[in-house]
């Protein structure tokens, strides 16, 4: 099946970023938010995007109108009833993820693909809300969805090899360089590997061992990241890793390398540290 209509749910920071690669790879886009307002803040982040790319004399005028032509914001979800393909990144909450599945499920042909953006919650129970599990997988951007390469695709327990084979084949049409997920396990795969980085940094910093700044200078340095864990904990934000922490910790039985340390655990309660406080850690 060819995809030629996109619909993607949720307008916001993943959504928006989605559906402007969606646009880019030459499909229709139909962005469908709650309100207005989410879905002009999502149109507005699009032409902010596209009119750096102009500055950077990476993209036209000509191609940032086609791409603008060919995206359409809707509050309306049955203005996505025709669409090939489906990607969902509204709030990270299984309930609100199933009510657009089950909802969704109702609306498109039953060959169409359901994918979720989520980072972390099971493909396997939010395809439950369908009567299509092997027709829904994660397909995992990371943020900003415009110029981060990687998507992890993952696999529900129920995915087909066919539904897993069109993700990462529309995947790479949007330029990116995706992962199959073999299996639909918490964190998925870089998640995984991010958190124990997260933690142990901190943990270094708690032990009297080295200081945040120096942290990071090693990590720089000596491993050659582009950044130090403090600094990309204060760029992802450091309530979501403290509660895809937790997460990790009750769904992986409870392993100590998953296990949010005091430090973040108080100063994220406390409000020092999260998506309202300026600073991040080197202000902490
Ligand atoms: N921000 C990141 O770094 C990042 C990275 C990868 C994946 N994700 C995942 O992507 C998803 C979206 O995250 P985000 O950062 O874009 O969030 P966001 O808060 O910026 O946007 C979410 C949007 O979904 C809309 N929404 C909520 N309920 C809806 C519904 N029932 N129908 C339609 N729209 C609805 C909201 O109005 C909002 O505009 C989450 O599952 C998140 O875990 C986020």
């Amino acid at each position: 099946m060819d995809i030629l209509k996109v619909g993607v749910v949720g307008a916001g920071a993943m959504g928006s970023g989605i559906a402007q690669l969606a646009a880019e790879s030459g499909s229709e886009v139909f962005m469908q938010d709650v309100a207005e307002e989410f879905i002009k803040k999502g149109l507005d982040s699009i032409d902010k995007f596209l009119t750096k790319g102009i500055e950077r004399g990476k993209v036209t005028e000509e191609q940032k109108n086609e791409v603008l032509s060919r995206i359409k914001g809707t509050t309306r979800i049955e203005e996505l009833g025709d669409a090939d393909f489906i990607i969902e990144a509204v709030f990270e909450d299984l309930k609100v993820k199933q009510g657009v599945f089950e909802k969704i499920d109702g609306l498109v042909a039953p060959e169409v693909i359901l994918c979720t953006n989520t980072s972390s919650i099971s493909i396997t129970e939010i395809a439950a809300a369908t009567k299509r599990p092997d027709k829904v997988a994660g397909m995992h951007f990371f943020n900003p969805a415009q110029i981060m390469r990687l998507v992890e695709v993952i696999r529900g327990h129920y995915s087909s090899d066919e539904t897993i084979e069109t993700v990462i084949d529309l995947a790479k049409r949007m330029g990116k360089e995706p992962i199959e997920v073999k299996r639909d396990s918490p964190g998925f795969v870089v998640n995984r590997i991010l958190m124990p980085h997260f933690i142990e940094a901190i943990r270094i910093v708690e032990e009297g061992i080295a200081s945040i700044e120096d942290v990071d200078k090693a990590v720089r340095l000596g491993l050659n990241y582009p950044m130090g864990p403090f600094e990309l904990m204060d760029f992802t934000g450091n309530d979501i890793g403290y509660h895809v922490m937790e997460y990790l910790h009750n769904e992986l039985n409870k392993e100590l390398k998953f296990s949010p340390p005091n430090l973040l655990k108080t100063l994220v309660r406390a409000g020092r540290l999260g998506k309202k406080t300026a600073g991040g850690w080197y202000n902490s």
